[in-house]
């Protein structure tokens, strides 16, 4: 019975745990992929630990499993897998993927809904990755503030952060039009049915029904709420480990502080629907 040896231990009160017991780099089984999908539901992320090195096409092919993969709108595509997003810093790079809280691709009219990444080469220490509990940072918002922000919409821009950003992975974006999006401040996760908070430092630029000096005072309050410390974890990495994220309730944030030494890893997304 491939339940028997499987353990899904917490990783903090609300959000993270740590699975034992799947092997990944194999076909998973119904059962597994059952407790995946609660355990990916009642932990926001879940960590996957003692895996094989996963090949491009296993990765799809599990990524698919969840539904189907979104195509990221500006990073470079893996040669013969456009699915594939390498995420990769080394003593060259001018910049690494996610060093700022965001939730993926929050600039797409139908975000990803989460996004699956095994690491491959890590740093000897450092390369931590961050997560915070965007259904906690709404909870703990008084009434007043969560009556004012439950019918506002945000803007989520992505120019600033793609344009020339790949540059040093031969991308020309010469012409390219970066996708921009309007989605709820709070949105409820079409599965558990709660609220979260969707707005976050890296995509979103304005709350659309306030005047600009109001709206970067509440983005401001807001983006401080979600990343508060009471909400957040520190994942450290072990060669092969895999993270599974769900962006609608969760951000995360990749800690640089490795430079010059190297991190290499590859993710898949699988697409989500317009958030509500
Ligand atoms: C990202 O997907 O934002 C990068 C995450 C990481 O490298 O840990």
């Amino acid at each position: 019975d491939s339940k028997k040896n499987i353990s899904i231990k917490p990783y903090a009160p609300n959000i993270g745990a740590i699975i034992t017991g799947i092997d990944l780099s194999k076909k998973i089984s119904n059962s597994e992929l059952k407790i995946i999908k609660d355990a990916f539901n009642n932990f926001l992320v879940i960590f996957f630990q003692k895996q094989q090195e996963i090949s491009p096409e296993n990765h799809i092919k599990l990524g698919k499993c969840f539904g189907d993969l979104h195509i990221h709108p500006a990073a470079p595509k893996m040669k013969n897998f456009p699915e594939i997003f390498e995420i990769h810093a080394n003593k060259n790079s001018k910049i690494a993927n996610g060093e700022f809280w965001h939730s993926d691709v929050s600039c797409d009219d139908e975000p990803p809904l989460g996004t699956m990444l095994q690491i491959h080469i890590a740093p000897a220490c450092g390369g931590d990755t961050m997560f915070c509990d965007m259904y906690a940072a709404y909870e703990a918002l008084s009434n007043p503030i969560k009556e004012l922000i439950g019918g506002l919409t945000a803007t989520h821009e992505s120019e600033h952060l793609y344009r020339g950003r790949y540059s040093d992975r031969g991308m020309d974006d010469t012409g390219t039009i970066f996708p921009t999006a309007v989605h709820p401040v709070v949105r409820t996760h079409p599965e558990t049915g709660r609220k979260a908070l969707f707005v976050n430092r890296t995509f979103t630029t304005k709350i659309n029904e306030l005047s600009v000096d109001e709206s970067n005072v509440i983005l401001n309050l807001l983006f401080d709420q979600a990343e508060h410390i009471n909400h957040q974890i520190r994942f450290n990495w072990s060669i092969n480990d895999m993270a599974f994220w769900d962006n609608r309730c969760c951000m995360h944030r990749a800690i640089w502080d490795y430079w010059p030494e190297e991190r290499k890893g590859r993710r898949v997304t699988i697409k989500g629907d317009r958030p509500k």
